[in-house]
């Protein structure tokens, strides 16, 4: 059994609901962003202010590389962590990839009170074009799950029809052969 990796845009609900998901599975939560501080001693906004992008991602990759290695975990990643293809491969090599998916109002919505992200400081402009160009990295994902306009429980609910039916078909395979 490997991993459950959560990608998507920031504030598509990767941390919330890949806890939540994990409790009903009974397996570890871990959150590379989390991941990251702990390893760097700081925050994601402090590596980007003092040390750059270039920085965090590798540190990033770092992390990816490490967690891939794990078994049953549910991982959510940063926004742009899969767009590495190296994190990608990693992550997809044992792990089924689920992006959560969410539309760019939703996401203003939700974080536009709190949002210490250092890559959504700048004018909605700037925002929608990274959304746009990253949407088809996402949607190589193995299942997409449309949070806009559904709670934690909903959207866990989802995932874990979609993981059942997955594992019913892998067993029919089996049983075929
Ligand atoms: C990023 C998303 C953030 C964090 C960093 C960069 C991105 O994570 O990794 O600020 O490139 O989209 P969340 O998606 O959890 O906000």
């Amino acid at each position: 059994m490997g991993n459950i990796v959560l990608i998507g845009f920031m504030g598509t609900g990767k941390s919330t609901v890949g806890k939540r998901l994990a409790q009903s599975l009974a397996w570890d939560f871990v959150d590379t962003d989390c991941e990251i501080g702990e390893v760097t001693s700081l925050s994601v906004s402090e590596i980007f202010r003092r040390h750059g992008e270039t920085r965090f991602r590798s540190e990033e990759s770092i992390v990816v590389a490490r967690l891939s290695q794990q078994e049953r975990l549910v991982i959510a990643t940063g926004g742009g962590t899969v767009l590495n293809p190296l994190n990608w491969n990693a992550l997809a090599q044992k792990g089924i990839v689920i992006a959560l998916h969410a539309s760019l109002e939703t996401i203003l919505d939700r974080i536009g009170h709190k949002n210490d992200r250092p890559l959504l400081k700048g004018p909605r402009e700037e925002i929608e074009k990274l959304w746009s160009k990253r949407q088809e990295c996402y949607a190589q994902a193995n299942f997409i799950v449309d949070t806009s306009k559904k709670n934690v429980d909903e959207v866990v609910r989802e995932i874990l029809t979609w993981l059942e039916r997955r594992m019913e078909d892998e067993l029919n395979e089996v049983a075929k052969d």
